[in-house]
């Protein structure tokens, strides 16, 4: 079904609820439930989709986002049973193998939804083409914000290897999207030129009032430039609240924060969790603007790019109409 995806959809998680889904969806993108912990809260949101949008072929016009390293299959499967979302995206397993456990499970019980998995390698890419066949693969680069690869590259060397890799092995059918820096039309356009059949934004929803967020997280957004310099990735984000749960071959990337400053000067972690706790309980809850805050605040290289606050509609639209008009002006240029 690749000509009926959506070319641009979004994921996050705690962040993108069913108001943001809906509103994407609404504008023609593909509005996806990022991962939650509880599934009561992802049925109230899918319960919601459910009321606002029409469904297309018994399904329901969004995705919802698992991490499979850390849902519990038993209480999710009932939910994706009920919901039959368009699509079910993978990304965080604890071994490659995971990710067809779940696909089987998934597809037992929803049979008419998309499994896509978010990678970040040639080596996945191919182990996950080959163990389950998913519809669609989503190519993350270096450039993501929130949850990455520790180890990785950026889109323009790593989306045309694995296309190429996929197709030597027998898997070029497989639609390949596109993550990672993404953030206005210019970006989404090379993505395009690449080989991506579709783009895949988290930080530039950021900036939507449909993403729950909180205020000074938002303005934090609005007001970060220079994204190399001021988003970094790195573990310690996942450590802030304790152990890091996380599989070894992740980290995240988030603005620049007072936790992560005092980590690279040499502090110790007990005492970074201990200031981090503290400033949660703040009414701003430990976030900041111009490296201050000490509460993540996940967003990608391509933050500097964001200029406003913008319904999600209107991103998408925007979006859309710029990546024509980039992909003609460059055509018209050669
Ligand atoms: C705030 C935030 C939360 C995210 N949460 C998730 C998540 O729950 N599951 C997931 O697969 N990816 C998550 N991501 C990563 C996205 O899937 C995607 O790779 C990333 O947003 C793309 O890069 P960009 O942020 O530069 O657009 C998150 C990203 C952000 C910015």
């Amino acid at each position: 079904m690749a000509s009926d995806l959506s070319p641009m959809g979004l994921q996050m998680g705690g962040h993108a609820g069913a108001d943001l889904a809906i509103a994407v969806s609404r504008a023609g993108g593909l509005g996806q439930i990022g991962a939650v912990f509880d599934m009561v809260e992802l049925a109230n949101h899918l319960s919601k989709v459910d009321s606002a949008l029409p469904r297309h072929n018994d399904l329901l016009p969004v995705g919802v986002g698992l991490l499979p390293f850390i849902v519990k299959m038993d209480e999710a499967l009932p939910v994706l049973e009920k919901y039959r979302p368009a699509v079910v995206w993978l990304f965080a397993a604890k071994e490659l193998e995971d990710y067809a456990r779940c696909t089987e499970q998934i597809r037992k019980v929803t049979p008419g939804s998309q499994i896509w998995v978010q990678i970040g390698s040639v080596a996945a890419a191919l182990a996950i083409a080959e163990q389950c066949k998913p519809d669609a693969l989503c190519v993350q680069g270096i450039d993501a914000g929130g949850h990455g690869f520790e180890k990785g590259a950026g889109i323009v060397s790593l989306l045309p290897e694995v296309s190429d890799a996929l197709a030597a092995a027998g898997y070029g059918s497989i639609p390949l999207l596109a993550s990672g820096g993404i953030t206005e039309g210019r970006g989404a356009a090379a993505a395009f030129a690449l080989g991506a059949q579709g783009v895949v934004m988290g930080t530039r929803f950021l900036s939507a009032p449909e993403t729950q967020l909180h205020p000074i997280y938002r303005k934090a957004i609005l007001a970060a430039k220079d994204g190399g310099q001021n988003t970094v990735r790195a573990k310690l984000f996942d450590e802030l609240r304790g152990p890091n749960i996380w599989p070894l071959p992740y980290d995240g990337r988030s603005i620049v924060t007072e936790s992560f400053t005092e980590h690279a000067d040499g502090a110790a972690i007990g005492e970074i969790r201990r200031l981090h706790a503290e400033a949660g309980k703040a009414e701003d809850g430990g976030y900041g603007l111009d490296g201050k805050g000490r509460t993540a605040m996940w967003a990608g290289t391509g933050v500097g790019l964001i200029k406003s606050e913008q319904p999600a509609a209107e991103i998408v639209e925007e979006v859309r109409r710029q990546v024509i008009e980039v992909l003609e002006r460059t055509r018209s240029r050669l």
